[in-house]
């Protein structure tokens, strides 16, 4: 299939309507003004735009595509179920079976004894619910003081009233405060910041420390959860936990009666090598929120899952149901593309690929030698190059990289080297030889 052939006059229209009566996603005026980019069609980990032009997407499709663009096996889920039905929602008492059947699939694949599930359309959606879900559950339990959360610095959870209050960056919460009371912030806890001389265990117990005095000051019995990406995401490089961190909150959660949320709409479903950021700590909380690559960037899809233990106090009898919902939420024909992208995912052993590739594309990043590479961070395909250089240079080298046939995400002086699942070791080393060679360009232009 080739573009779609339009005129030079029509993408032109295209491209002005575009920046008249669209306000885009964390928008930038600056680019914008440049060039508005406008995509027309994908295949495996390349996107192609409206000029025809051919893209690596080494940030898959905002980190979305696990399997890549475009997989027949989808369309044809998706075709067969809008034929026989495209929707029914998820509310009262009605069910659809490939909702039913993607929970049944969850029960397989999610750590430890998360198992039911609460269907929503987006990641946001997922932590909405998550920190709703943990609040209703200490009411239905007698407690109804526990409404506070302790929330990370420098997290991400969402852009939403709700999930901004419990998001540590400031950028994503300034212009819209106050957010929701009772959001409490402890250290980001990365191992990359851990102080000379100190090791990983002694920080670990420094950070737990600080949790604990929290939970004393502000009474234990006034906090609902605790909400963290167990791995940051993209916005600060993939930066790893210390040693026995993400256990020790567990533990200090268990002792206190605070649910422990677990975010991992970004790292979720095979990108760090295991189905979930937690299998590699085997650390398993009262709520996984999911979201991105658990549809497969098919149709959207999030959901919020807990345990038989947190679920049954919904489940106790009339009056005791959880009280959220919506429309779209668990979509029948996004249950159905849901479903087929985790077959992909399973019958291609993609997850073993992650790991398998992150750790060829960290070793070529690590024997690049170039002056301009400060550290290699993240997991599996989840990875970030921090330049010794400032944000300018990563803008400059994201520049090149597409004006050289590839999307790279920059999050000022950090590269994201985080693309699908399905990357082959020759896509790997296209993508490896362009960043090298826009390193060298970048160290000469800025003569660094
Ligand atoms: C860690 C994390 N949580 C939540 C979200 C929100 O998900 P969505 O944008 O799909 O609503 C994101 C999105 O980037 C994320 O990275």
């Amino acid at each position: 299939m080739s573009t779609k052939g339009l005129s030079e006059k029509e993408i032109a229209r295209l491209k002005e309507d575009a920046v008249k009566y669209i306000i885009p996603h964390f928008a930038s005026n600056a680019e914008l003004a440049k060039d508005p980019k406008i995509f027309e069609r994908g295949e495996g980990c390349f996107v192609y735009d409206v000029h025809g032009r051919k893209y690596f997407d080494s940030f898959a499709t905002l980190l979305t595509t696990v399997c890549g663009h475009c997989r027949p096996e989808v369309t044809k889920a998706v075709t067969e179920q809008m034929e026989r039905l495209e929707f029914f929602p998820n509310y009262v008492d009605s069910f659809t079976v490939p909702l039913i059947q993607l929970a049944r699939k969850l029960v397989e694949i999610m750590p430890g004894d998360l198992s039911v599930s609460f269907f929503v359309n987006s990641g946001s959606e997922a932590n909405e619910t998550a920190l709703k879900m943990a609040r209703q559950y200490h009411i239905e339990r007698g407690q109804r003081t526990r409404f506070k959360f302790i929330a990370r610095r420098d997290s991400y959870h969402a852009t939403t009233l709700g999930g901004g209050a419990v998001t540590g960056l400031k950028w994503f919460r300034e212009y819209f405060e106050p957010l929701m009371p009772g959001c409490l912030f402890v250290s980001a806890a990365r191992d990359c910041d851990r102080p000379k001389g100190v090791s990983s265990r002694a920080y670990t117990a420094q950070l737990l420390k600080e949790i604990e005095a929290l939970i004393r000051d502000e009474g234990a019995e006034s906090i609902a959860g605790f909400i963290m990406d167990p791995l940051p995401g993209s916005n600060t490089g993939y930066p790893l936990p210390p040693e026995g961190y993400l256990q020790g909150v567990r533990d200090l959660c268990d002792k206190h009666g605070i649910l422990l949320i677990f975010d991992e709409v970004q790292t979720g479903f095979g990108k760090t090598g295991k189905w979930f950021f937690c299998d590699h700590y085997k650390v398993v909380p009262d709520i996984m929120t999911i979201g991105k690559g658990f549809t497969g960037g098919f149709i959207p899809l999030g959901a919020a899952v807990t345990t038989p233990k947190v679920a049954q106090v919904f489940q106790q009898g009339p009056g005791h149901e959880f009280r959220s919902g919506s429309t779209y939420g668990g979509h029948t024909v996004a249950c159905a593309a849901t479903l087929a992208n985790i077959g992909i995912i399973e019958r291609e052993n993609l997850v073993e690929n992650a790991r398998v590739m992150g750790a060829y594309i960290r070793k070529r990043i690590e024997t690049m030698h170039n002056p301009l590479i400060d550290k290699v961070s993240g997991v599996g395909l989840l990875l970030a190059v921090t330049l010794k250089a400032d944000a300018k240079v990563g803008t400059w080298i994201r520049q090149w990289c597409w004006e050289n046939g590839m999307i790279l995400r920059n999050n000022g002086n950090i590269l994201v080297l985080a693309p699908s699942l399905i990357i082959t070791k020759k896509e790997a080393d296209f993508m490896l030889d362009l960043i090298e060679r826009a390193l060298a360009g970048a160290a000469k232009q800025f003569k660094l």
